[in-house]
């Protein structure tokens, strides 16, 4: 396994790469969510890099972007396990150097849920896809079902821009208690880690509602809010049941149908979904 940490020596090792290549872009503090597009992207490629970049154009002036968890060593480890090709960790000024002044905005998809809560978090979500896609130019780049707008985001980006690649979304992975595994956990205290079990108890009471036969997306959403509502640690910033291609909140409920949520708890601001099929 290679480690690099400049532009020049990626795009260098990428040369004696053999198609097709794999990509899996990270922000580090590895866990099995992560692991599991690893493994797969592994199987599927003769050839699989993996980034870790604590990016930060995609945290807002009042988020977590200094908090955030890392652990380069233990990620090396657990990437070394997974036969990865070539890890790509640039420091923020190899990416972003003095004078850095161009963007990648989509319109329309970003504007809701997420893009609502977070200005400008997709903006430097793109914005750093589209850069780690020009360096390393890989054949397949996989992403998670967790973050289920991002995934819609990047596709969006990738046609309308007519990037020569292909977009993968890999179900998400929980903890077996429900919980979707994210490196945020890690800031949960023990009473807050049972609390966090809402979001996955909402979505579950979502999906049972619709195979009951429920098809009325207000009284849904108005279930979810309530069970939520119950647990005194959480704060809701949305619960939504959605088109899973353009967002849009739905009236009725047709299958497709994504349902998602954002919940704090505590200070830790937690999303997950599940689609309804
Ligand atoms: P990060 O949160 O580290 O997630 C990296 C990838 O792992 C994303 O595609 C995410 O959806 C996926 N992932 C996270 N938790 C998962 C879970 N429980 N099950 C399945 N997949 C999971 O998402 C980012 O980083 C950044 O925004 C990034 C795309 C790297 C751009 O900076």
């Amino acid at each position: 396994m290679k480690v690099v940490t400049t532009i020049a020596d990626m795009q260098e090792a990428r040369q004696r790469l053999t198609a097709p290549v794999g990509l899996v872009p990270t922000m580090g503090y590895l866990h099995e969510g992560h692991l599991s597009l690893v493994s797969q992207a592994r199987a599927e490629n003769p050839s699989l890099v993996v980034t870790i970049f604590v990016n930060p154009t995609q945290f807002g002036p009042r988020e977590d972007f200094k908090a955030y968890p890392r652990d380069t060593e233990h990620d090396l480890a657990l990437l070394e396990k997974e036969k990865t090709d070539i890890v790509f960790i640039p420091p923020a000024k190899e990416m972003y150097p003095p004078g850095f002044d161009s963007w990648v905005e989509i319109a329309g998809v970003t504007e809701r849920l997420e893009g609502a809560c977070r200005p400008g978090h997709f903006r430097g979500v793109t914005t750093v896809c589209a850069k780690l896609f020009n360096i390393i130019q890989p054949d397949i780049a996989y992403f998670g079902q967790k973050d289920a707008q991002q995934a819609i985001v990047i596709k969006k980006m990738v046609a309308d821009l007519n990037m020569n690649l292909k977009v993968v979304t890999l179900p998400t992975v929980r903890e077996p208690d429900g919980l979707a595994m994210s490196s945020r956990n890690t800031y949960l205290n023990p009473e807050e880690r049972k609390a966090a079990l809402v979001l996955y108890q909402a979505l579950t009471l979502a999906q049972k509602l619709w195979a009951a036969g429920d098809t009325d997306a207000d009284k849904i959403r108005r279930e979810m809010l309530a069970l939520i509502k119950r647990e005194p640690r959480a704060k809701i910033d949305y619960v939504s049941l959605a088109d899973p291609e353009t967002l849009e909140e739905l009236g009725r409920v047709k299958t497709p149908a994504l349902a998602s949520l954002a919940v704090k708890i505590g200070t830790t601001r937690l999303i997950d979904n599940v689609v309804l099929e």
